[in-house]
């Protein structure tokens, strides 16, 4: 049991590198954007100020998501139990709803527990997969998929791919409302397919959007309106071809274990996993 709660220097040396796995892990999310607008019937809740109740800063305070959701959301990103206990206590202090997650490589079960002891629930394990583009021959982007920066879409269309994400960490935990849900889901894919957003493979309605690094294409987000007709294998295949025709080395994506559709996809085209995180979370309602 003191095992689970208290920090050896050997879980330091493990968090340090597991530190650097969960920035790449959380790539995508930290290219989700401002949000830009309400959606209809959303009355935001008096949210919680991290800087009034002194929060260290193993705990940030992610305004993205919580303007979605209209409560407070934190996230918890660095492993420091000590710290962090005591800024989970101090945010539990606090009146009103709000929500904490953390992200855990999925063999550090010790850093899992404690904050399973501190009220947090493991929601999802979350995959990441890669595909290794040196082995992988040149091959044309398929016909009717371009690829180009944004995507025109009316809010419409926006909203129905918002509600089209069922498997992500947030529609996993019931006890995160689907309003707010929506709305995160509403809000990124309008950041990412802006004009000055992130480079989009798509075809018609449906789209894999998608960012460089030097040396890997990671995939933001990937949505398809009319499933189980190729449409999914043609974005991201066609993320494969421009990625390697780059001359990056690899094409990154991250996805919840629950998504068998996504990880068929995903294997289907060459993708392995390179690594299993935990998500985790701690709701107040
Ligand atoms: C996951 C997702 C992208 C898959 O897209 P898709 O267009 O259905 O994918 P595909 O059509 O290429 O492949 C899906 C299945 O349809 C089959 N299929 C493809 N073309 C077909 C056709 N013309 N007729 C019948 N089946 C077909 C594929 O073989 C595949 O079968 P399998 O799942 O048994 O292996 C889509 O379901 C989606 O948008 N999900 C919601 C958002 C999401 O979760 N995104 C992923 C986040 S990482």
């Amino acid at each position: 049991m003191g095992e689970q709660t208290s920090m050896t220097t050997a879980n330091l040396r493990e968090e340090t590198s597991a530190g650097k796995l969960n920035a790449r892990i959380c790539e995508g999310e930290a290219e989700r954007g401002r949000c830009p607008t309400d959606p209809p019937h959303f009355t935001p809740s008096p949210l919680i100020e991290a800087s009034s109740i002194g929060l260290v800063s193993c705990v940030d305070r992610l305004s993205f998501d919580s303007e979605s959701f209209g409560f407070s959301c934190y996230r918890v990103s660095r492993w420091d139990t000590e710290p962090v206990s005591a800024a989970v206590r101090q945010l539990l202090d606090s009146p009103g709803p709000l929500a904490i997650s953390a992200k855990v490589p999925a063999d550090n079960v010790a850093t899992a527990s404690g904050l399973m002891l501190l009220g947090f629930r493991k929601v999802c394990m979350q995959a990441t997969l890669s595909c290794d583009l040196s082995v992988r021959s040149l091959e044309p982007v398929p016909v009717g998929v371009t690829i180009r920066r944004g995507m025109p879409l009316d809010d419409e269309t926006v909203w129905r791919h918002a509600r089209n994400f069922r498997y992500d960490r947030f529609s996993l935990d019931p006890l995160m409302p689907a309003e707010g849900r929506h709305r995160l889901y509403f809000c990124w894919i309008r950041n990412s397919l802006a004009a000055d957003g992130k480079l989009v493979a798509a075809t018609g309605q449906d789209f894999c959007s998608f960012f460089e690094t030097p040396t890997a294409a990671v995939i933001d987000l990937v949505s398809i309106l009319e499933p189980r007709r190729g449409n999914g294998s043609k974005v991201v295949a066609a993320v494969l071809a421009h990625a390697k025709a780059a001359g990056l080395t690899e094409v990154r994506v991250t996805t919840e274990c629950e998504n068998t559709p996504a990880l068929r996809l995903y294997h289907r085209l060459g993708f392995t996993v390179a690594t299993y995180t935990a998500a985790l979370h701690l709701v107040r309602q």
